[in-house]
């Protein structure tokens, strides 16, 4: 029997007064109301829902930011988490290493992408892997700067806002400090200009790389490396023409750039494969993995390279709590899992049909477009469909009529795009009930 809102609705209710307690104490101790995501306190989560302190129930629509790809406290996962923690407790991993760490790099290498990525590093987080890919990348090659994407997220530290650039508010007061990054457009094919095809707005972007990064910003010796998300998920799930991304692989090539991929987001079986990458067929020389890598149990980072990019240079990069040898061990059971049990392919399957149901709302009159990869959607709201004018205002709208009945999709403050990025473990039957709420909230608009 599924795991859905009903067998939670019926356990007994953790008490009400917590509700009223948290809403007085909420705007004292955290962010404000204008900011804040969700109304709701969780008092338990578990698969794909999660309980307020009232008892009311919700499907997770959101799987915590594409984390909890096995669900909210995978119970495999927990015992052999438990288990390390008992065995180990914390232990600094550059200094007494230890047994977990060794055997998540083995089946890390077990499931890579590409028979290159022979060496691994560890991390404490999505953005200590993005950060510590452009680390070994800049001091392997000795080579100062890294090209990226607009649009793209590579997490909120000083670097990555600056190395990403999501949007020109979070790197308000910040913007002066990104002196290494240089970008391009990334090709969205939704708002490509008027007249290419996704293809040629692909081969339009190679050239600005080649004409106006290389040829007026930096020249090609400059720079050290290339990072892309192969799907762009904070900024609305953009998916790359798959031409662009063998193009950019080929300009790496030429220039003797190391191609960065990472797939913190896109990882773990999220797209409808392990890694995002293996829909375009390229064989990255360094890549970022975190979120949902531990089963969402524990923080942890990693990042895999290929000899010539962390076999010989002595990098400065790591953190104190980087490999926590429970993360590791956390990491290792979900790998295993993720294999086992063909989570991947799974994504791939419920996504394909979810996709097939949403792209009908696309009739509705705000709804510029439906897309996604896997388990891996997005909603795009726009006020008309001739302008494509982002309809933030109705995102929030969206994501709170939801939550009022019960479902969490994924919405970040002042998006215009609504995603659904649930556990990959979802049953069928609460997906399509998740689905039949984001359906009614547009419906309402
Ligand atoms: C592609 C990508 N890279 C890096 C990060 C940063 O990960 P974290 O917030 O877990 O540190 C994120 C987070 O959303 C991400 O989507």
């Amino acid at each position: 029997m599924p795991a859905g809102p009903s067998s939670h609705r019926r356990k007994k209710s953790v008490g009400t007064d917590y509700w009223a307690r948290y809403q007085q104490l909420f705007p004292r101790y955290f962010w404000s109301e204008e900011t804040r995501l969700a109304s709701v306190i969780v008092a338990d989560a578990k698969g794909s829902t999660v309980r307020d302190t009232s008892g009311k129930s919700y499907i997770d629509l959101t799987s915590q930011w594409a984390t909890n790809n096995l669900g909210n406290v995978p119970p495999e996962v927990l015992g052999v988490t438990v288990e390390a923690l008992r065995r180990y407790g914390f232990l600094t991993y550059f200094m007494t290493p230890h047994i977990p760490m060794i055997e998540l790099a083995e089946r890390l290498i077990e499931n890579r992408p590409s028979p290159n990525l022979s060496r691994v590093f560890l991390e404490l987080s999505g953005t200590g892997a993005a950060e510590g890919a452009v680390k070994h990348a800049v001091e392997a090659s000795h080579r100062p700067l890294i090209l990226s994407f607009l649009g793209q997220y590579h997490g909120l530290s000083i670097g990555t806002n600056l190395i990403g650039s999501l949007s020109a508010h979070e790197r308000r007061y910040w913007e002066a400090w990104g002196g290494g990054a240089l970008h391009a457009p990334y090709p969205f094919p939704y708002r490509r200009p008027r007249g290419m095809s996704p293809e040629e707005y692909g081969d339009w972007v190679l050239e600005y790389i080649e004409e106006q990064v290389v040829g007026r910003q930096a020249e090609a010796d400059r720079i050290a490396g290339v990072i892309l998300e192969p799907v762009a998920c904070e900024a609305g799930i953009w998916i790359p023409p798959a031409k662009f991304v063998r193009g950019l692989a080929k300009l790496c090539e030429a220039h003797d750039w190391f191609f960065i991929d990472d797939e913190v987001e896109t990882g773990l079986g999220r797209t409808g494969k392990m890694w995002g990458i293996e829909h375009f067929g390229v064989a990255p020389d360094l890549m970022a993995i975190g979120k949902g890598i531990s089963g969402g149990l524990m923080p942890i980072g990693a990042v895999m390279g290929t000899e010539e990019v962390m076999g010989e240079a002595i990098v400065a990069a790591g953190t104190t709590f980087a490999g926590h040898p429970a993360a590791c061990a956390a990491a290792t059971k979900t790998l295993e899992i993720l294999r086992r049990d063909k989570i991947p392919e799974r994504s791939a399957r419920l996504g394909a049909a979810a996709l097939k149901r949403m792209k009908e709302w696309e009739r509705l009159p705000n709804v510029g477009e439906v897309r996604g990869l896997g388990l891996c959607l997005a909603v795009e709201l726009v006020r008309d469909k001739r302008s494509r004018k982002a309809f933030s205002e109705l995102g929030r709208r969206i994501f709170f009529d939801c939550v009022e009945h019960g479902t969490i999709p994924l919405w970040n403050y002042g998006d215009h795009v609504v995603r659904i990025e649930p556990p990959l473990t979802i049953e069928p039957e609460t997906l399509d009930a998740g689905l039949d709420a984001v359906e009614s909230a547009l419906r309402r608009g």
